[in-house]
């Protein structure tokens, strides 16, 4: 029998900053809104398995159309669709060390291989010389978030450009969940010029959907096509889609309160910046990437004061920006760590 990789879901206790969620609830207003729309949802039924008005309403908030939409149960599903489709036994997908590992749970599931290329501590690369290491691979699939998860590392639209350009055979794909945060616009309007370029998106992160499980693949129209024969029926519940669609009717706000963590995250970096026990980095999104040689001693802090963050197997760690309260704490834990040392 094969065997899938595990994946580790995030915890539900204390002050959670490890899985990259917003601190914040829904307004009160957003769920008053959401609770008439669900009075009208037909529950008898099976929902619209084409999401005809889920993706009119992401089509108007993305700039893109809706033929060049799909929805999925989470962004998630939307990276299992194409890793299924595209990959199998015997081929192989090319990621970036460190990423999201999500990636190496579908892989594994459908049975392919990953390779990673190690990025800088920063998490930074030099998109020619991965391009030189792709070429020797011969990957029939490239995927990375962008920004990184987990370094908070963003490469720039002219870079993924290049990319699709130089695999224009194979699908190239760029998971944009945290492009909120990072203060660019989205890559996806390439798929008008790439035909393997695809872009993920998620409401999980800056529209505080993580409970509901709404992500989008962009992608051009004629590859749209062959992949929606692909995806699973009535993936969406119809909950969960009326519920999309009255939180993206507020757009807006979400991209306010996004430009809100985008400043709680400066003002956090710059006052880490002289930190001497610990490195983080700059990040394009709504959590900070740190190293620390004593990260053993960090970690029984945060758990001390009852923070989760989330934890890697080198010298690494990853923490959601959180709301000002939290910030504080998370501050107070690392000034200690700093004192102690
Ligand atoms: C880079 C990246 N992509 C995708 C996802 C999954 O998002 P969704 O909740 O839409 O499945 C996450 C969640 O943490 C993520 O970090």
């Amino acid at each position: 029998m094969k065997q899938v990789m595990e994946y580790q879901a995030a915890s539900t206790e204390g002050i959670r900053l490890n899985a990259n969620e917003s601190s914040l609830n829904l307004s009160e207003e957003i769920r008053s809104e959401i609770a008439s729309a669900v009075m009208g949802i037909e529950y008898n039924r099976y929902p619209d398995d084409e999401e005809t008005e889920l993706l009119n309403a992401y089509a108007e908030v993305s700039g893109m159309k809706a033929e060049e939409l799909l929805a999925g149960n989470g962004s998630d599903q939307m990276l299992g669709l194409l890793i299924g489709h595209y990959l199998g036994k015997g081929k192989t997908l090319l990621t970036l060390d460190p990423d999201f590992s999500m990636y190496d749970y579908y892989a594994s599931a459908y049975e392919a291989d990953v390779k990673k290329y190690d990025t800088n501590d920063d998490g930074s690369f030099d998109m020619e010389d991965f391009i030189e290491y792709a070429k020797d691979l011969k990957p029939d699939m490239i995927l990375f978030s962008n920004p990184n998860n987990p370094t908070g590392w963003l490469v720039s639209q002219e870079e993924l450009e290049q990319l699709a350009k130089a695999f224009c055979k194979i699908p190239v794909i760029a998971d944009e969940a945290y492009i909120e945060f990072a203060g660019v616009p989205s890559c996806a309007p390439l798929v008008r010029t790439y035909e393997n370029f695809f872009v993920t998106r998620t409401l999980s992160k800056a529209y505080s959907m993580a409970g509901v499980r709404v992500g989008f693949l962009i992608g051009n129209v004629k590859q749209m096509r062959i992949l929606k024969a692909s995806k699973v029926p009535y993936a969406l519940s119809a909950v969960s889609m009326v519920i999309a669609k009255v939180v993206l009717k507020h757009a807006a706000e979400f991209q306010t309160a996004a430009s809100a963590t985008i400043q709680r995250r400066e003002a956090m970096l710059e006052k880490l910046s002289s930190m001497e026990r610990a490195e983080f980095y700059p990040s394009n999104t709504n959590f900070i990437f740190g190293r620390s040689d004593d990260k053993q001693e960090l970690l029984d802090l945060f758990e001390e004061a009852g923070i989760t963050i989330r934890n890697y197997d080198n010298d690494s760690f990853r923490i959601t920006i959180g709301t000002e309260a939290e910030n504080k704490a998370v501050l107070k834990v690392l000034q200690e760590f700093e004192q102690e040392g």
